[in-house]
Parts: C-alpha cells; sequence; structure tokens
C-alpha cells in the first residue's frame, strides 16, 4: 500500500513538471525590430507567440523592466516615436508570463554640415612636407566616411599616397602629386536609408622647391646703344619668385615674376671689360645663385670655314652633305648661304637649316642640290654690319663602290703587315749601316717650315677630316 501511494505521487510530480515544460516554451514571445533607427524617426517592434492564434495581452518593456504600453491581440505591433533616449534593450512580455528575447535598439543621428579642415591652414605646403585633413560634421553619428582627391575616391590600394582613419587623411610627404582638390562625404552607417551629406572642395597647393638658375643672354640694339637681354630661368619651381640680377656682385635690378623666368635689359660694349654676370633667384624659403656669366661680347671676324661631313649610302656613295659654318670669332653670329651665288630660303624641299641656320643639311644630293655652296656671316645684333664670305665648297653626287668583303681586307690587312715586317727589318738594317746619314736627314726635317696647327682653320679642317673617315668606316660596317 505505501510503495503504490509513493508510486502515485512520483508519476503525478513527473506529469506536472512535464505540463509546465510544455506550457512554457508554448507561451514564449518573439520580438523583432530594428537594431538602428534615426532620431525622430517611427520604429515598429512585432511580438507574437509562434503558432498561437488566441489574443493574448503583449507588454513592451525596456532595460531593467521599464513598461512602455501594453496591447492585446494574437500578434502586436509597437510603434515608437525615437527620441535621445530610445536607445537600449527592448523586450516583450505577457501578463500570463513568458518573456521574449531582447532587441538592443541604437538612436542614429542623421548626418550633416560636413566641411574639410586642414592642418597647415591655409593647405599651402611646400615639397616632402606632411598634411592632415579632417572631415568634420556638425551633426551626426555612426558615420562613415569617403574621401575624394580631383574627384577620385582615395580607397585603401591608394595609401602609398595616404593615410586613411576614421575621419581623417594623412599625407605624411607631400609630391606633386598631391596637389588639387580635395572633398569628404559622411554617410550614417544603415542597411537602408543612408543619409549622405558632402563637404566643398578644398584646394591643396604643393609648393616645388626651386633648381638653381641659369643666366643666358642675348645681344640687341637700341639704336647706336648695345643692350644684353639677360635671361634668368630656373628649370623646377613653383611661382611667384624674385629673381635678382647681379652686375660684377653688385645687385642691379629685381623683378617679381609669376612665371619660372624673367629677363633684364643691361648695356653692353663691344670689347668692354669683361663684366660677370650672375642672377639670384628666391622665395619665401630659398635663395640660390646661378653660375658667373661674361658679359663678354666679340664682334664677328677671321676667317669663315665650312666644315663639310659628307652622309654615305651602304655602296659607299656621297648622298647628302651636312654643311657647318664657322667663323673666326664672333660671339652672337648670323648665318646665311647661297647656292651657285642665290641665296638659299631658310627650308626648301633641297635642304635645311639648323642651329640658327649654322648648320645646313642637303636632301639627296642630285642635280639641284649640287653646285658651289657658301656661307656668310654678320653680328646678328647689328643689321649694318657687312657680310663676312667663306670660300665656295662644291659638293656633288660621288659613285658608290661596292661594299669590300671581311675576307678580302683581312687578307689585304695581313698582306699590309707583312710588308710592314719586311719593311721595318730592312730599314733596322740599313740604319745600322748608315747612322751618319739618318742623322743628316732629321737635321734637314728641323729646317723645313713648321706647318702652324694652332691656326683655328687647321684645327678645324683636322677635324672634318677625321669625322669624314669615321662615316666612312660605319659605311663599310653597313
Ligand atoms: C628678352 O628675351 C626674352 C626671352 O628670353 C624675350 O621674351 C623678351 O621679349 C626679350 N626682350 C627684349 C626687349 O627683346
Ligand atoms: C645702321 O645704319 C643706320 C643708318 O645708316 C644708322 O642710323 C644706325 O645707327 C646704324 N646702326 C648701327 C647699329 O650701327
Amino acid at each position: 500500500m505505501e510503495e503504490s501511494v509513493y508510486f502515485l505521487f512520483m508519476s503525478l510530480f513527473v506529469l506536472m513538471g512535464l505540463l509546465t515544460q510544455t506550457g512554457r516554451s508554448h507561451f514564449q514571445p518573439v520580438l523583432s525590430g530594428p537594431s538602428r533607427a534615426y532620431l525622430r524617426s517611427r520604429v515598429h517592434f512585432h511580438c507574437e507567440v509562434p503558432g498561437w492564434t488566441s489574443p493574448l495581452t503583449y507588454e513592451l518593456r525596456k532595460d531593467d523592466g521599464y513598461l512602455i504600453t501594453t496591447e492585446v491581440n494574437t500578434m502586436v505591433t509597437f510603434s515608437l516615436k525615437v527620441t535621445e533616449e530610445s536607445k537600449g534593450k527592448y523586450y516583450c512580455r505577457l501578463t500570463t508570463g513568458g518573456q521574449s528575447n531582447t532587441v538592443h535598439l541604437q538612436v542614429v543621428i542623421p548626418v550633416q554640415g560636413t566641411s574639410v579642415t586642414s592642418e597647415p591652414d591655409p593647405p599651402v605646403i611646400y615639397e616632402r612636407e606632411p598634411l592632415v585633413l579632417r572631415c568634420f560634421v556638425s551633426r551626426g553619428t555612426h558615420l562613415s566616411f569617403m574621401w575624394y582627391h580631383n574627384r577620385q575616391e582615395v580607397t585603401s590600394s591608394s595609401s602609398e599616397l595616404y593615410r586613411l582613419s576614421e575621419s581623417t587623411l594623412t599625407v605624411d610627404r607631400a609630391g606633386e602629386q598631391h596637389a588639387g582638390t580635395y572633398s569628404c562625404t559622411a554617410q550614417n552607417q544603415m542597411d537602408d536609408d543612408t543619409r549622405y551629406s558632402s563637404s566643398r572642395n578644398l584646394e591643396v597647393v604643393v609648393k616645388k622647391f626651386i633648381s638653381s638658375p641659369r643666366l643666358t643672354f642675348t645681344v640687341l640694339c637700341d639704336g647706336s646703344d648695345l643692350l644684353a637681354n639677360i635671361s634668368c630661368a630656373v628649370e623646377r619651381g613653383s611661382p611667384p619668385l624674385t629673381f635678382l640680377l647681379l652686375v660684377d656682385e653688385v645687385e642691379i635690378q629685381e623683378k617679381q615674376v609669376s612665371t619660372l623666368t624673367a629677363w633684364f635689359l643691361q648695356p653692353v660694349s663691344v670689347r668692354g671689360n669683361m663684366t660677370a654676370a650672375r642672377c639670384k633667384a628666391k622665395t619665401e624659403t630659398q635663395l640660390l645663385t646661378s653660375d658667373p656669366v661674361n658679359l663678354a661680347v666679340v664682334p664677328v671676324g677671321g676667317v669663315v670655314e665650312v666644315m663639310v661631313t659628307y652622309l654615305y649610302d651602304a655602296d659607299g656613295g656621297v648622298t647628302a652633305a651636312r654643311l657647318r659654318c664657322v667663323p673666326g670669332r664672333g660671339t652672337f653670329p648670323a648665318f646665311s648661304w647661297s647656292l651657285n651665288h642665290t641665296s638659299l630660303p631658310a627650308e626648301s624641299d633641297s635642304h635645311a637649316l639648323a642651329q640658327n641656320a649654322q648648320i645646313l643639311i642637303t636632301t639627296h644630293i642630285t642635280a639641284v642640290t649640287s653646285g658651289y655652296y657658301r656661307c656668310a656671316v654678320r653680328d646678328s645684333f647689328n643689321h649694318n654690319s657687312t657680310w663676312l664670305e667663306s670660300s665656295d665648297i662644291h659638293i656633288q653626287k660621288t659613285a658608290g663602290f661596292r661594299v669590300v668583303p671581311m675576307e678580302i681586307v683581312a687578307l689585304v690587312f695581313c698582306g699590309f703587315l707583312s710588308m710592314v715586317i719586311v719593311g721595318g727589318t730592312f730599314c733596322l738594317l740599313w740604319n745600322r749601316s748608315s747612322g751618319i746619314e739618318t742623322h743628316r736627314s732629321k737635321e734637314v726635317h728641323q729646317t723645313d717650315p713648321i706647318i702652324d696647327s694652332g691656326l683655328p682653320g687647321a684645327d678645324v679642317c683636322l677635324e672634318t677630316q677625321s669625322i669624314e673617315m669615321k662615316t666612312l668606316v660605319v659605311g663599310l660596317e653597313v
């Protein structure tokens, strides 16, 4: 009897436990709703007991159990207006017991008033200096930022040029490539209904350091006065620049320019005393000086030579010629050419002029281009000066010769070598037997008039000959 009562109690106990468990799982409500919502928007939370079809009383509660509202239905929707205080953990409860999962809501403030600030301000920097740009918003939370340089989005793949983190863009060492317009766009991180705010463009200027200035000059006539037009130029740098002209180490003139070059007029005289000119280029951070240049003006004079270089075809025939006009002296020569006493224009089908017309290059030598060439030189700055003329140079087509095969060249060379050896040996023997005679012949040589190779004309000729020989060798190799 005792045993059967005990068994009955045990069975009841187990049954009740089972009933309670099924009931609890059956009345477990489920809450769904957004995790982020804009301030002053409306959010909707849905609560239901899956599979239950009769009305129930649902409560929407927050954080520590604060009751927001109650609704009665089989399935309920709570609609809330989002305020600053709306963020927190939400859950729903049944009055009969049973509590839902929690939904964590964050309040997002829509972005507005985006602008870019820079350091330094204004954003004008020199190469290799750092730059920091910040994307500033007057309002907004849960933001992500995008940067644009010259309207191209700056991505993490261009990270060698920039560093991006949160709302800042950093350039550690600015280069030319960093100059241009920058803007940023701030965006609320929302799955749908994304809001953007973009800044205005900010112009970043990256100034280049200047290179050393270079001074050059030309000469011009102003009535009867001779003036040097002195140019001072830097190859690289960012304007504005200040150029200073120094003559014999004394500052003469100063010019501010928005380019990379400036020019000054300075009186000079032919055969004047040696005056050295320099120029300086100046920026806020740099002051560089050019090498000195002598403001010497030597008028054209002496003998006018024409140096000829022939151009050969594969067969070794002359096809074209390059004529270079060289006056004995003169720092600012002007050149003019004639063919058969007819002056040649600057350009035609049969010739071309180069290097201020100092060089004339014929096209294929034909009946038209063959003849007597002559060049004339005078001072470029004085149109009254007389032309100094060269002698006539006869240019004509020569027949080509066949390219000698390498074997024959080798054979001829070997023959020549053997002759030299035999001849040398013979001479040596001959010298031994008659030493006195050689001595005499040496004396005779010394009394001969020495050819003055110090003359520029003679040098020029030698030079030309060597060029011709080189060209010939090249022709052979071809
Ligand atoms: C001087 O030379 C510069 C170029 O180097 C030229 O632009 C300028 O016009 C010249 N000035 C005069 C007066 O000829
Ligand atoms: C060139 O000649 C003209 C008149 O013949 C003269 O007025 C001028 O001064 C001369 N120029 C030079 C540079 O000699």
